[in-house]
């Protein structure tokens, strides 16, 4: 169910990326400095030239996204980690983030990095569940975000 995204695939992902963010996020990030839709039809296609996007499929539909980036010979990073609301806490994220993992192995990656929300808890506990680990912050007017790593 998990497949590599395309162009076409454009439209659904940014309406999976815009409603998730939305949901989660509008409850932590003050008004002021919160933007939405989070992500337009442009940067999603700039984002297509330089990140492999993956889509979870149920019935034909996207319902979540991850994207990975290779940003040295060894070291990739992962952005866009969203499922749709009704589809979260049903594995997909798991499954999503460990199929790129297995993309970035495939293609000689030995290290994943990610920046989250730092009051995110519900991102951060769901990425060291998955092994990633506290790296640097960064901060923001809003408070911090987070990098998290993972050795493949
Ligand atoms: C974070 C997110 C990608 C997780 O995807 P998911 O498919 O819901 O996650 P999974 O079902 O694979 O969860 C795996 C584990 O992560 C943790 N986790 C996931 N969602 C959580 C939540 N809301 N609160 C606390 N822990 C959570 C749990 O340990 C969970 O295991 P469990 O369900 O057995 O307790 C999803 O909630 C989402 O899209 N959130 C909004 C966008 C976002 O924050 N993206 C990530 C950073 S950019």
């Amino acid at each position: 169910m998990i497949e590599k995204a395309y162009l076409s695939d454009a439209q659904e992902i940014l309406l999976v990326i815009n409603i998730s963010n939305r949901e989660a996020y509008k409850k932590v990030i003050p008004k002021e400095y919160f933007r939405e839709p989070v992500l337009s039809l442009t940067e999603l296609l700039r984002d297509f030239e330089r990140m492999s996007f993956y889509v979870y499929k149920s019935e034909g539909r996207s319902v979540g996204v991850a994207a990975l980036e290779v940003e040295g010979e060894e070291r990739g990073r992962i952005h866009w980690v969203y499922i749709l609301p009704e589809y979260q806490r049903r594995g997909i994220g798991t499954a999503l983030v460990r199929y790129v993992e297995q993309k970035a192995k495939e293609i000689g990656l030995k290290r994943l990095r990610l920046l989250t929300v730092g009051q995110a808890d519900w991102a951060v506990s769901f990425y060291k569940k998955l092994g990633y680990a506290l790296a640097d912050e960064v901060e923001r007017p809003w408070g911090f975000d987070v990098f998290m790593e993972k050795e493949l």
